[in-house]
């Protein structure tokens, strides 16, 4: 199959591209290089067909879509502190952005598997958290997000074929620290032999997903027969960012302690996914686990 990626030079993007070049598909990747670079993608850029193109130029997207089977869409402004100083920008982007991609896959009858996320609940009463819980997102990102979920609902309405991923928080190699990338941070620190910056008290836990994991989950999402919803993407397995920051500092070997700052705006305090949902729906279990992974890194 011929797939387009936007946001395909970005963290989870290029991981994307990698893994359905190696499953034997096309890739044609759209990215405007806002928040990543050319070079993210230089070990592929001979295999991929690349496109330096802002989705908010709808009239250059068409004809580059035009002939593929699927659109993996995962372009956005990430940055939840960013989304406080520029709001208006961030729903330019995610929001206008996604609309441009669900009207061109309506038009040309093609499915949408799309980058939603865990930031669409905010402060849940429940843990683990399922898919009908209550959206109430705490930060203009999220809000962006649940945005795009209304849209995704409206397409899905008039006929479109739409799955919306809501990922928990991917880690990966690749990973820029802004955004949800603390253990990127926690590497760093801990590679200028300083002690991990926690904001807040470190005993918010949060649900770790492998970005391997997340592509694989991507493909079966798009292959399935499944035509329109939202799905958790996580492990279900929350851990603190204390005992986080401990596995770094046992791993790595070092003799550093954690040192807690103050927590971050709109930051919630519990995230762990339900994903029982992603089992029966797609078949899909997360495999990578998260302090092999550190192990693996070191
Ligand atoms: N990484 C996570 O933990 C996580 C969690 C939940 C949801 N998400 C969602 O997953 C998707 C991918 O996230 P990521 O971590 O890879 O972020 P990223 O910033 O690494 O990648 C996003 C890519 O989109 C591109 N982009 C931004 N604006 C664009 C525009 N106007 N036109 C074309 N390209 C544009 C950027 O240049 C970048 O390459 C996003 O939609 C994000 O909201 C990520």
């Amino acid at each position: 199959m011929r797939y387009v990626i936007t946001g395909g030079a970005g963290f989870v993007g290029r991981h994307l591209a990698d893994y359905l070049l190696k499953n034997n598909h096309d890739v044609v990747v759209i990215d405007n290089l806002y928040n990543s670079s050319i070079e993210n993608i230089s070990n592929i850029i001979d295999q991929i067909d690349f496109h330096k193109i802002d989705i908010l130029e709808k009239e250059k997207l068409k004809p580059i879509i035009k002939n593929s089977d699927g659109i993996f869409h995962q372009a956005a402004l990430v940055d939840v502190q960013d989304s406080y100083k520029q709001t208006k920008k961030f729903f330019d982007v995610n929001v206008l952005g996604t609309k441009n991609i669900l009207e061109l896959s309506q038009e040309l009858g093609l499915k949408t598997v799309f980058a939603s996320s865990a930031s669409v609940y905010g402060e849940t009463k429940e843990i683990p958290i399922l898919e009908n819980s209550e959206r109430l997102p705490l930060n203009p990102y999220g809000q962006t997000k649940l945005e795009d979920e209304y849209l995704a609902e409206k397409f899905s309405k008039d006929g479109s074929s739409i799955i919306g991923l809501r990922y928990f928080n991917i880690y990966g190699k690749g990973q820029s620290d802004s955004y949800a990338g603390v253990i990127t941070k926690f590497f760093k620190n801990a590679l200028e032999n300083k002690n991990l910056r926690i904001n807040g008290d470190g005993l918010q836990t949060r649900d770790f997903v492998y970005v391997g994991d997340v592509a694989h989950a991507n493909l079966l999402a798009m292959e399935s027969k499944i035509k329109s919803g939202f799905i958790n993407i996580g492990t279900g397995k929350p851990v603190t960012i204390l005992e986080l920051a401990n596995i770094i500092i046992e791993k790595f070997g070092l003799n550093l302690k954690p040192s807690f700052f103050k927590p971050l705006d709109g930051d919630i305090k519990d995230s762990q996914a339900n994903i029982e949902l992603a089992k029966t729906l797609l078949n899909w279990i997360p495999t990578t686990e998260l302090e092999a992974w550190i192990k693996s890194q070191i």
